[in-house]
């Protein structure tokens, strides 16, 4: 089978902003008791965080992470998670029919993200609450001192303000099985009066409205319409949510998923841009995927846990490699939308639906989920470029046409943000990835790109992740069994990844050719030559 694609420097998506690489820790299932935080273990530093943990979330190097929920956060009082811990209340989390002891709660989690190095995305309870203590709770985390609250703080050991910029409006708020479930109006003037208030407390709050759950609400896209009628110009951010699953073990149907995203993304983009035409506002809606993954494993046996026990196993999946093929696509559909969706989080980070998960006593391991996401996070951050593609394609039932090859493409290189916030700005060149998955089962794919605007080129590497059984997984005692391989380039093979292979890319001028197995997931590093300051090139 053969796939054409034309790359080309001037045909530009946007900036892909470095929140894409987000992801979501809940107070949910073993996330964080067991997951992020486990005193005692061997691995535990001083303050009960794994260090095994922290060490695969670095590796990750995720830039955001939403927290505390999530359905969670709908019943949750914040300021049972605060001050000294042995007075902190134990309570029933509704959400998930839990024990929440506290005994993890928010300065705890803010020193985490410092070590993580990662920034903070909080939600506020507009289920069973509202204005009044989301704009505590601002106050709380962002006010240096002086009053009530920020005092209370400062009472609690944390001097300094955390500073938190970026904040959700609650979550799910169209959803039944939400606590505090509210109709569109009811939400959308919620959400505008409590963003006003909580940019009286700090004005230099970013803001995320909620969105429909899921695609399939039957209040999609109206949710949205109304919503955005009634605070289109206090929020900053209109959230998505979708999961998906292999429900029909149809692995055709499954890698059709970032089809569906991709629509998803353009049916909320037009209806927020109808908004923005009706009420003549100059400020185009940025959006943020705030919950997106598989899952669908863990369906059926979550739905018989005993309720009230304390970090429980919940939506546990172990992933297979078709999983990881499908995160892969999902990812190519948030880089080509990327002048769009601004902020995009993996749901979720540890043990809950994950690519990390921790045993106690064994040491944290990558599912297989793991290495796409981090492909993406680590040589997807730069300027989306808008790929021309040709390939055949297949019928869909639930997608329609969906072709053989996804693909998306960065270049990251001197003047563009990425090159920029990694102090690389002054570099000469740049570097052009390439990712692409061959949703064929059978047949190889033969793919020729021309790629122009960036002078000679050079393969870095070639990444490829295939396996033979589409349903292997990875576990504790055998971690490394679904891996990548490095099959060529000059830059060589990161540890922890399959032995060098020979082939991957070729290039000739601006011509790269490669062969894309059945049923893989590629990236194709390439060093561009030409300066795209000066126009000089630097090979
Ligand atoms: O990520 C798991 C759950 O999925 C979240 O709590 C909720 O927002 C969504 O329904």
């Amino acid at each position: 089978m053969k796939a054409r694609v034309r790359i080309d420097r001037d045909y530009r998506i946007g900036e892909v902003d470095r929140r894409l690489f987000g992801s979501f820790i809940e107070h949910l299932g073993r996330a964080v008791y067991g997951g992020i935080y486990e005193p005692g273990h061997p691995f535990a530093e001083g303050r009960g965080f794994r260090r095994d943990v922290l060490d695969l979330v670095r590796e990750l190097k995720v830039p955001v992470v939403r927290y505390p929920g999530g359905n969670f956060v709908s019943s949750f009082d914040w300021e049972d998670s605060v001050g000294p811990v042995e007075s902190r209340p134990r309570r029933l989390d509704l959400a998930w029919r839990t024990t929440e002891p506290n005994t993890f709660g928010l300065n705890e989690f803010m020193a985490w993200a410092k070590e993580a190095g990662t920034e903070v995305m909080m939600a506020v309870n507009l289920g069973t609450r509202g204005i009044d203590a989301a704009r505590n709770l601002v106050e709380y985390c962002n006010h240096p001192g002086g009053t009530r609250w920020s005092d209370l703080r400062r009472s609690h050991g944390v001097a300094d303000p955390h500073g938190i910029r970026l904040w959700c409006l609650g979550n799910e708020m169209d959803g039944p099985w939400q606590v505090g479930q509210k109709s569109a109006a009811e939400y959308g003037i919620l959400a505008r009066e409590t963003a006003k208030a909580m940019r009286l407390v700090d004005p230099g709050l970013e803001l995320v409205a909620c969105g429909s759950s899921f695609q399939g609400m039957p209040t999609f896209p109206a949710w949205e319409a109304t919503v955005l009628d009634l605070c289109y110009e206090t929020v900053d951010y209109l959230s998505l949510h979708s999961y998906y699953g292999n429900r029909s073990d149809n692995i055709g149907e499954f890698l059709g998923a970032s089809v569906g995203m991709d629509s998803f993304i353009k049916s909320v983009v037009a209806t927020c841009d109808h908004v923005k035409a009706a009420k003549r506002s100059k400020k185009s809606m940025m959006l943020s995927f705030d919950e997106w993954n598989v899952w669908f494993h863990t369906d059926s046996e979550d739905r018989h846990r005993d309720p009230w026990t304390v970090a429980p196993s919940l939506l546990e999946d172990v992933y297979t490699f078709e999983d990881a093929l499908v995160v892969g696509c999902l990812i190519i559909a948030l880089l080509k939308n990327a002048d769009r969706v601004k902020i995009a989080c993996l749901a979720q980070l540890v043990n809950v639906i994950a690519p990390i998960m921790t045993e106690t006593g064994a040491a944290a391991w990558r599912q297989t989920i793991f290495y796409p996401f981090l492909h993406a996070s680590l040589y997807g951050r730069g300027v989306s470029l808008d790929l021309r593609v040709e390939s055949g394609s297949y019928a869909s039932a639930k997608y329609g046409e969906i072709p053989w090859l996804e693909a998306a493409a960065v270049f990251s290189g001197s003047g563009t943000a990425a090159a920029v916030a990694d102090g690389a700005a002054d570099l000469p060149g740049g570097e052009l990835t390439i990712f692409a998955v061959n949703r064929s089962p059978t047949e190889a794919m033969d793919l020729e790109a021309s790629i122009g605007g960036y002078g000679p080129l050079r393969v870095l590497e070639s990444i490829e992740y295939a396996h033979p059984d589409l349903k292997a997984v990875n576990t504790a005692a055998n971690p490394d069994r679904v891996i990548p391989r490095h099959v060529g380039g000059t830059g060589g093979g990161a540890a922890g990844y399959g032995a060098v292979g020979s082939g991957g890319a070729r290039v000739e001028g601006k011509r790269l050719s490669v062969r894309l197995s059945p049923l893989s997931w590629n990236v194709i590093r390439l060093q561009t030559a030409k300066d795209v300051r000066t126009g000089g090139d630097t090979l």
